[in-house]
């Protein structure tokens, strides 16, 4: 399955944060942003991935991320001059995924809970299928004014999918992270924008709803969703990841552990990575993992 990590346009709703530096490129605690969404796109078994930026910031994600070797990997860089909506990915290098399934995640999405590993490989499995639709998530916000949401029957069964209403039909707001078979590049090119001139996301998964080709996998309270597209929610998506690992002594969201968990790189390759890095906690707990583990990671001893 081919991964599309989407992280373009001009985050201005953190200016001057991003004056100079891609959202997607800002901390969160330890890791630069694109680190978490890259995490759960290995975690669903993805080796190859697109990297969509804007012309300015992406030379910046090959320095961030290389070429993905030193992970199993292998990042593929593609421009989006103009941010034209999110399923414009399926139609800036269509040659990168053809007709095969693919899993689209949003550069600002950090996904973190139990079970997230068995989530993640149901909807990739179900995407692999031929004919095998697309798979969303719905997850139960206080407020689904900003995102899309998706209203489901008593079965669970998606009823309607609406992109930011003013006046959503339930609280499901669908997270930024989709699963689709081989047809989502065919049916995002028949797409026309939207009133405010973009391909929407919404529009294209709504294809898939209308055909009886759309499942939705609800998220209980175990799992976290944040974005970091604010001021606020950026803060509160650090503060979450500093506490999780604070207290578990455990990283959230670290692609060396991923990729030599999957059996993608080997503890080798996980200590010249932390040998590169130099001193810090970041490289000890590389060092941990490579290790035989047994105790608490060096790092938070
Ligand atoms: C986008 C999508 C929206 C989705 C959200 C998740 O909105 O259009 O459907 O719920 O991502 O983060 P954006 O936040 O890019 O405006």
């Amino acid at each position: 399955m081919k991964g599309i990590l989407l992280a373009g346009g001009h985050g201005t709703r953190l200016a001057p944060l991003t004056g100079a530096i891609s959202k997607q490129l800002l901390p969160v605690y330890n890791k630069p942003m694109i680190y978490y969404p890259l995490s759960v796109l290995m975690l669903a078994g993805v080796r190859e991935v697109m990297v969509i930026s804007t012309p300015t910031h992406l030379p910046l994600f090959g320095q961030v991320l290389g070429d993905g070797s030193a992970w199993g990997m292998r990042f593929h860089f593609v421009e989006q001059a103009e941010p034209r909506g999110l399923a414009q990915a399926f139609t800036l290098d269509p040659g990168f995924h053809g007709t095969e399934p693919a899993c689209l995640i949003l550069g600002d999405n950090l996904i973190y809970g139990s079970g997230l590993a068995r989530t993640l490989a149901s909807a990739a499995a179900a995407a692999r299928r031929p004919g095998g639709g697309a798979a969303i998530f719905g997850y139960p916000v206080r407020d689904p004014r900003a995102y899309g949401v998706v209203e489901v029957d008593g079965g669970g069964r998606a009823v309607s999918l609406e992109e930011k209403p003013a006046r959503p039909r339930g609280h499901l707001a669908v997270p930024g992270l989709y699963f689709y078979d081989g047809s989502a590049g065919e049916r995002a090119a028949a797409l026309a924008p939207s009133p405010r001139g973009e391909l929407e996301i919404t529009d294209l998964n709504r294809t898939y709803l209308d055909d009886g080709l759309l499942s939705v996998e609800r998220w209980g309270r175990g799992m976290a969703w944040l974005d970091a597209g604010t001021h606020e929610s950026l803060l509160e998506a650090q503060n979450f990841v500093r506490t999780v690992e604070q207290r578990q002594g455990t990283m959230i969201g670290c692609p060396e552990e991923i990729a030599l968990r999957s059996g993608w790189i080997g503890a080798d390759d996980v200590l010249r990575v932390a040998d590169a890095m130099g001193d810090n906690r970041y490289a000890s707990y590389l060092r941990w993992v490579a290790g035989p583990r047994d105790g608490p990671a060096e790092a938070w001893a």
